[in-house]
C-alpha cells in the first residue's frame, strides 16, 4: 500500500514504520493518524510480524500534533467529532511497539512515543509537552501517561512550563528505557524488536497486556489478572516447547500457538 506520510516496510519478522513529513518535522495530522492505523492493522494481520518499530527522522520523531491543521478548529466541531480519540486505537496496538526516538518528540510526538511499549532514545532526543505555550494542554494522553511514567513533580514541571528535557534526563526519569548514540538507534531498536519477535507470540502479547494492566487497576486485581494469564499460557504449545527446550538444553522452536 502507498502511504503519503509514512514509510512502511517489513524486515524479517519486524514491521518498521517511519514517520515521513520532513517539511513539518513529522507533525501529526489526520492523514498520519489514518495511515498509522492502516499500517498497524496490516502488521497485526501479518502472522510473520512479531513486533513493530516506530521511528521518525534524525531531526524529529514528531514535533507534535499539526498546529496548522488545529489552528482554525472550533470547540463544537472538535467536541462533536471527539477530535483525537482515534489515537487511542494506535495506543491499543496488541503487538509490541518500540519507539525509536531521535530529535524532537514534542506534544503529540511525545504522547505518540508514550503510546508505544517502550522508548529507545538517541542521545539527541528531546522530549516535551509544550502545549501550554500554545494556550492549550496535552490532548493525546500526555497529562496521564507522562505522569505515570515520570511522576508528578517532573510531569508538572514539563507540562506547566513547556520546557524540553534531553535524553539523559528522560532516562533518569524513567521515560525511556535506553539511550544510545544516534547512529546506533535503529540497530538497537531492531535488535530488541527481533528478540521479541523470536519469542512466543501469545506470551509476548500477554506480557504486554499484564504490564499495561498495572496502569489501570489495583494491585490485587492486577496480580489476579497476571496469574490467570500465567495459568492460561500452560494451554499453549509454546509453553511445552519452551520448557522442554530448556530441559533438553536446546533452542526452542516456537510455533506461536
Ligand atoms: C505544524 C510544525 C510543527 C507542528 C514544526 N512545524 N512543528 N508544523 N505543527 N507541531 C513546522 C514549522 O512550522 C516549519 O515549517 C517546519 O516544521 C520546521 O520547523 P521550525 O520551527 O522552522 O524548526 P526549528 O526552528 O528547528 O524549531 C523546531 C521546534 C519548533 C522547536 C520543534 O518547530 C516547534 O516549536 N514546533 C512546535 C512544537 C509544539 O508546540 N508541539 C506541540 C503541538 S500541540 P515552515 O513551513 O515554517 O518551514 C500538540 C497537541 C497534541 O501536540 C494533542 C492534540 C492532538
Amino acid at each position: 500500500m502507498a502511504y503519503e506520510t509514512l514509510i512502511v516496510e517489513t524486515r524479517g519478522n519486524v514491521g518498521l514504520v517511519t514517520l515521513n513529513r520532513p517539511q513539518a518535522l513529522n507533525a501529526l495530522n489526520s492523514t498520519v493518524l489514518k495511515e498509522l492505523k492502516e499500517a498497524y492493522a496490516a502488521f497485526h494481520a501479518d502472522e510473520t510480524v512479531g513486533a513493530i518499530v516506530l521511528t521518525g527522522s534524525e531531526r524529529a520523531f514528531a514535533a507534535g500534533a499539526d498546529i496548522k491543521e488545529m489552528q482554525p478548529l472550533e470547540f463544537a466541531d472538535i467536541y462533536k467529532s471527539d477530535f483525537i480519540s482515534g489515537w487511542e486505537e494506535v495506543a491499543k496496538a496488541r503487538k509490541p511497539v518500540i519507539a525509536a526516538v531521535s530529535g524532537f518528540a514534542l506534544g503529540g510526538g511525545c504522547e505518540l512515543a508514550m503510546m508505544c511499549d517502550f522508548i529507545i532514545a538517541s542521545e539527541t532526543a528531546k522530549f516535551g509537552q509544550p502545549e501550554i505555550t500554545l494556550g492549550v494542554i496535552p490532548g493525546m494522553g500526555g497529562s496521564q501517561r507522562l505522569t505515570r511514567a515520570v511522576g508528578k513533580a517532573k510531569a508538572m514541571d514539563l507540562i506547566l512550563t513547556g520546557r524540553m528535557m534531553d535524553a539523559a534526563e528522560a532516562e533518569r526519569s524513567g521515560l525511556v528505557s535506553r539511550v544510545v548514540a544516534p547512529e546506533r538507534l535503529l540497530d538497537e531498536a531492531f535488535a530488541a524488536a527481533e528478540k521479541i519477535a523470536s519469542l512466543s507470540r501469545p506470551s509476548v502479547m500477554m506480557a504486554k497486556e499484564a504490564v499495561n494492566r498495572a496502569f489501570e487497576t489495583t494491585l490485587e486485581e492486577g496480580l489476579r489478572f497476571e496469574r490467570r494469564l500465567f495459568h492460561s499460557l500452560f494451554a499453549t504449545d509454546d509453553q511445552k516447547e519452551g520448557m522442554a527446550a530448556f530441559v533438553e538444553k536446546r533452542k526452542p522452536a516456537f510455533t506461536h500457538r
